[in-house]
C-alpha cells in the first residue's frame, strides 16, 4: 500500500511453523517509513519540499515564521483571526521562569549553548508537571504553545550568558521575530528597533528550518512521545539529536570549514584532500533525501546577499562559492549526487549577524521546535503509533556458563 509493504507481513515468510518469521534490516532506517504523515513533503530527487502542501518556495516569500508554525502544526493556514489569537497565545507564554534563568545562570561562561538549549528545555517539565497528561487535547495545546514561545526565549538567554550579559526580558510590542532580536542583541538602548532586512531574513531561515519531515531529531521526538513521556522530555531529546555535526550542527561546521581554508585559492587542495578521505568531508554538502539541489539553499543563498547588503561583504562568502563552484563540478560529487545543503549558506548569515558558530544549531533548534510539537502532536493523535521498539539481530555469544574470578 502507498508503495510500501508492512514490515510485519514479512513475518508471515517462515521456513517452518516454529520459526520467528522474516524480519527486516535497515540500520539508519534508509529505507523504513515509521509512520505516515501528512505534514512535509520532500520528493529528493526533484528538489522539492512543501509544508501542509504549501511550497517553500511561497512561504519563505510571502509568510511569516508564526503562521508557517500555525500551518505546520495545525494543517491549515489560519484566518486573521486565527493568527491573531496565536501571535497573542505565544507572545503571553515567552517569559521564562526565574528558575530556569537561575539555572541558566548557573552554567559555566563558555558552556556549549547548545547544551545549555536542552538542559534549559528539559528542565521546563519540572515547572510543568501537567504536561504530563499527554492524552488530553486542551493540556497538549498548552504545551505546545510555550514550546513555541519558549525555545526562542531559552536560546537568546543562552547567548546573553555566553557574553555574559544581563537577560533581555520579552517584549510584546515586537513581532515574534523582532522579539527574538530584541532578546539576543539589545545593550543599553531605550528603545531596540530590529533592522528590517535582518528581521525578514529570520523569518525566512526560520520557515526554511520549520521542518524537514522524519530527520533524526524529529525521529528523536517520536520515539521518546511514543512511551508517553512529557512533551519537553521529547524535545529535549530532539534538540540532542540535532546537536551532532551530521545533523544541525553542520552550520557550525561549515563556518569553521570555511575559516581553515581562508581563501580561494586554497579550495582545489582542500577538496583533493575530502575526496582522498583525509580529513573531514566536505560540511554542508550532501544530504539523506536530496540527491538534487537543496530548495532552501537557494533561498537562503538570496537572502544571504541581502543580508550583505546591511552588514558588509563577508570574506568566507568568497570561499563558499568558490567550494560550490568546483565541487558541483567534480565527478567525485556529481556522481554521488552532493549538493549544497540548507547549513552550507545559514552560517554565513548568522555569522553576518555576528554570532558565533557555537550559537547557530541553536538557531535552527527555535524554528525546528514548531516541527517537532507538530509531529509529537501527529503521533499522539495515531492510531496506529506504538511505543518505539525496534528489533535486532543478535551477533554476540549464544549461551555460556559463568566462569569464575579465579579461573578466568
Ligand atoms: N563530503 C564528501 N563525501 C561525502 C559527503 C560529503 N559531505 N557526503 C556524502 N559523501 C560520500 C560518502 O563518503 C559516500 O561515498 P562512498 O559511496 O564512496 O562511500 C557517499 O557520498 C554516500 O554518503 P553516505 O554517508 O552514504 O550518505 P548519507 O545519506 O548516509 O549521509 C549526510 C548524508 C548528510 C550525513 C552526509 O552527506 C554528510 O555527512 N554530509 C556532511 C554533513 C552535513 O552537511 N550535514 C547536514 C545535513 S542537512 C541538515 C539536516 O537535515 O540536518
Amino acid at each position: 500500500m502507498d508503495g510500501a509493504i508492512r514490515a510485519m507481513d514479512l513475518r508471515r515468510i517462515k521456513v517452518n511453523q516454529e520459526d520467528f518469521g522474516l524480519m527486516s534490516y535497515d540500520p539508519g532506517f534508509t529505507n523504513t517509513a515509521s509512520t505516515r504523515s501528512a505534514i512535509t513533503y520532500i520528493d529528493g530527487d526533484a528538489g522539492i519540499l512543501r509544508y501542509r502542501g504549501y511550497p517553500i518556495e511561497q512561504l519563505a516569500a510571502q509568510s511569516s515564521y508564526l503562521e508557517t508554525a500555525y500551518l505546520v502544526i495545525f494543517g491549515e493556514l489560519p484566518s486573521v483571526g486565527q493568527l491573531t489569537k496565536w501571535e497573542d497565545d505565544i507572545s503571553r507564554h515567552t517569559l521564562l521562569h526565574t528558575n530556569i534563568q537561575n539555572l541558566i545562570q548557573t552554567f559555566r561562561y563558555n558552556a556549549h549553548p547548545m547544551s545549555v538549549f536542552i538542559s534549559a528545555v528539559a528542565s521546563l517539565s519540572t515547572l510543568y508537571p501537567d504536561a504530563r497528561r499527554v492524552t488530553d487535547p486542551a493540556n497538549r495545546r498548552l504545551q505546545v504553545e510555550r514550546m513555541v514561545a519558549k525555545a526562542a526565549t531559552i536560546a537568546a538567554f543562552t547567548y546573553r550568558h555566553n557574553h555574559g550579559w544581563p537577560f533581555n526580558l520579552p517584549d510584546d510590542g515586537l513581532s515574534f521575530i523582532g522579539n527574538f532580536l530584541k532578546m539576543m542583541f539589545r545593550m543599553t538602548e531605550v528603545k531596540y528597533e530590529p533592522d528590517p532586512v535582518l528581521e525578514r531574513a529570520l523569518n525566512v531561515l526560520f520557515i526554511l528550518h520549520a521542518d524537514h519531515e522524519q530527520n533524526c531529531g524529529t525521529n528523536a521526538m517520536r520515539v521518546i512521545g511514543s512511551s508517553q513521556a512529557d512533551p519537553y522530555s521529547a524535545l529535549a531529546g530532539a534538540a540532542a539529536a540535532l546537536y551532532g555535526p551530521l545533523h544541525g550542527a553542520a552550520n557550525e561546521a561549515v563556518l569553521r570549514m570555511l575559516e581553515e581554508i581562508g581563501s580561494p585559492e586554497n579550495v582545489p587542495a582542500f577538496i583533493e584532500r575530502v575526496k582522498k578521505g583525509e580529513g573531514e568531508r566536505l560540511m554542508g554538502f550532501g544530504h539523506r533525501v536530496y540527491k538534487n539541489y537543496d530548495p532552501r539553499c537557494r533561498i537562503i543563498k538570496a537572502t544571504a546577499e541581502e543580508v550583505f547588503k546591511v552588514t558588509g561583504h563577508n570574506r568566507l562568502l568568497d570561499v563558499a562559492l568558490e567550494l560550490e563552484r568546483i565541487a558541483l563540478q567534480d565527478d567525485y560529487f556529481v556522481s554521488r549526487k552532493l549538493y549544497p545543503n540548507v547549513d552550507f549558506y545559514s552560517g554565513l548569515i548568522y555569522r553576518a549577524m555576528k554570532l558565533p558558530a557555537s550559537m547557530f544549531t541553536v538557531m535552527f533548534a527555535v524554528p525546528r521546535t514548531c516541527g517537532w510539537v507538530a509531529h509529537w502532536l501527529e503521533l499522539l493523535t495515531d492510531a496506529e503509533q506504538k511505543i518505539s521498539r525496534p528489533r535486532q539481530i543478535h551477533t554476540g555469544p549464544d549461551v555460556r556458563d559463568y566462569v569464575p574470578m579465579d579461573l578466568r
